[in-house]
């Protein structure tokens, strides 16, 4: 029995932080570094049970580059670079970076606590090089006013969307993260009329609703993302959240985990790239994604493994 990281299925926490951290020039993740991370997983069990009403989770991923030093030759499956979009009209850029820290909690003094611990440990090896605090805003809505969340899977199914089965053995229990950082133009978001947002996404701003097939552009969020195969719709699981200062950047830090990194792919490329049926999402008029990395975040089992 494999055991996922917490941070990957729980529901929405009230806060959140997302690390990016970089290999520093002429380092390797050498043994003292495997070793320190092996136990990782030991140090965030002792402080989730330290501050139990905190419901503190975590999880650690690795790029695609770091990757074989960590674990040689033996990698996920499809573990490989965030894409480059053919044909893309809209920016979907790729952050050079190796490693994500992504914290959890209902409080921000763990979070804050745990990431000190992990930046001081790593800093013989990797620079962070973004620090992102997301939090709820409302009732789970992102900062254009809409609820975000609310068709993601829930119960059992939010494990069969987001963790690696057996069809890779050796990884199950991981999971396929990628991240985007959204910049929103809240100036000319908060011009545009109530109903015209709705089209925009395609659920209604106040109460949630889908809009009617009849009242939904191709060109709405929602359906760009939306795609059935084979009578089936391809689900990712989202941990996203809102965050800003006001005087500085504002938008959505972008997070999904999957089982597979296609359905990511196939969702963001239906949005920056009008190659499907010559349509884009129409929310990229208002927001614009800055960062972009793709990482797996190994089982608890996986990693400690690095300290054999
Ligand atoms: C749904 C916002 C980026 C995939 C939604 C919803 C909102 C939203 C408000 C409707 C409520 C819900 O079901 O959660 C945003 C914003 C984004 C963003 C503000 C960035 C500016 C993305 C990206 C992807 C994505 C990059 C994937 C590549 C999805 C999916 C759904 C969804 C799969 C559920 C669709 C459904 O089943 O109805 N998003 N989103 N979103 N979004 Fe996004």
């Amino acid at each position: 029995m494999t055991t996922p990281q917490s941070g990957i299925l729980p529901a929405a926490s009230s806060n959140g932080l997302f690390m990016l951290f970089r290999r520093r020039l002429g380092r390797r993740a050498d043994q003292a570094c495997k070793q320190w991370l092996a136990q990782w997983p030991e140090q965030v069990a002792q402080l989730a049970s330290a501050n139990p009403d905190a419901q503190f989770v975590a999880a650690l991923g690795f790029g695609a580059d770091l990757w074989p030093e960590l674990y040689g030759l033996d990698k996920p499956a499809k573990l490989r670079a965030f894409p480059r979009i053919a044909g893309a009209i809209h920016p979907a850029p790729a952050t050079q970076c190796d490693m994500i820290l992504h914290l959890r909690a209902e409080r921000f003094d763990v979070l804050y606590e745990c990431a000190d611990q992990f930046t001081q440990a790593m800093g013989e090896w990797f620079d962070a090089i973004e620090t992102i605090h997301g939090f709820r805003y409302r009732d789970q809505r992102d900062l254009t006013g809409f609820v975000d969340g609310t068709e993601n899977p829930e119960q059992a199914e939010r494990a069969s969307v987001a963790l690696v089965g057996a069809e890779d053995p050796t990884w199950i229990g991981g999971s396929y993260l990628h991240i985007q950082r959204y910049v929103h133009r809240m100036e000319s978001w908060n011009k545009l009329p109530v109903k015209q947002q709705e089209a925009v996404i395609g659920r209604t701003k106040e109460s949630d609703e889908e809009l009617a097939d009849d009242d939904k552009p191709l060109t709405a969020h929602i359906s760009r993302v939306v795609i059935e195969e084979d009578g089936e719709e391809l689900q990712i699981l989202r941990q996203s959240l809102p965050y800003g200062s006001p005087s500085g950047d504002k938008g959505l830090y972008f997070t999904s985990y999957c089982k597979t990194p296609d359905i990511f792919e196939k969702m963001l490329a239906r949005m920056v790239a009008p190659t499907a049926d010559g349509r884009v999402d129409h929310l990229l008029n208002y927001s614009r994604a800055v960062t972009g990395a793709a990482f797996f975040v190994p089982s608890v089992d996986a990693l400690k493994r690095l300290g054999d």
